[in-house]
């Protein structure tokens, strides 16, 4: 912990949402891995950007490319994985960016802080439960990886050998299976921004 350092005052939210004609707004997919995040968070960033609006995505795997690569998948490092994607999430959403979030987030408490951290600057957070069955999410297994995590190749592996603690009460919640499709889930989504007026 860093001391004699100072909060340098800035232009609060509000004042900046109203220069920049845009509020800023976190929607936090969590789910499974293969269960869609990315997919719909891509089509999700399209779509805003498409209006003209500034968007911007934060990606499980993109991420620990870059900031977060020193981080592996144990439940520590998740959590300071998660500390620090809501951290930049709240940057964004104060730049009065449409951040939209795509981690596994497996730990309520981590969503949970990510929530607090919006919360007491004033910043609207959205969680979205991307909810799909481990069965059908194991069935797609796109990287391979559940067939690793099964043979034991990968140890921690969320949903085989390390927990995922599904939302209890996501503002908004996505069946990403039998037959939704990623344009219908992510126009989910919009409809929910537009009604509270986010955009
Ligand atoms: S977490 O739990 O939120 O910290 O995970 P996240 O940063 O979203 O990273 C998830 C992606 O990492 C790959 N991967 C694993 N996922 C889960 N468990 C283990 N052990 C693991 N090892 C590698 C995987 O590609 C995840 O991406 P998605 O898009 O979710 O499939």
């Amino acid at each position: 912990m860093a001391t004699n350092i100072t909060w340098h005052p800035n232009l609060t939210h509000s004042e900046r949402s109203e220069l920049r004609k845009q509020k800023g707004v976190t929607i936090w997919l969590t789910g499974l891995s293969a269960s869609g995040k990315s997919t719909i968070a891509c089509a999700l960033e399209q779509s805003i950007l498409s209006r003209h609006l500034n968007a911007y995505r934060l990606d499980g795997d993109n991420v620990r490319f870059g900031l977060n690569k020193d981080l592996g998948f144990s439940e520590a490092d998740r959590n300071e994985n998660i500390r620090r994607i809501s951290e930049v999430a709240k940057l964004f959403n104060d730049s009065c960016c449409v951040t939209i979030t795509s981690f596994i987030s497996p730990y309520k408490q981590d969503r949970q802080l990510a929530r607090e951290l919006h919360e007491r600057d004033g910043l609207p957070f959205v969680e979205v439960y991307v909810d799909v069955p481990i069965e059908i999410a194991e069935q797609r297994d796109p990287k391979g990886l559940y067939k690793k995590a099964r043979e034991g190749i990968i140890k921690e592996f969320t949903g085989i050998s390390a927990p995922y603690e599904a939302p209890e009460k996501p503002e908004i919640h996505l069946k990403n299976y039998s037959g939704a499709s990623i344009e219908d889930s992510a126009e989910q989504i919009i409809e929910y921004l537009i009604e509270k007026k986010f955009i």
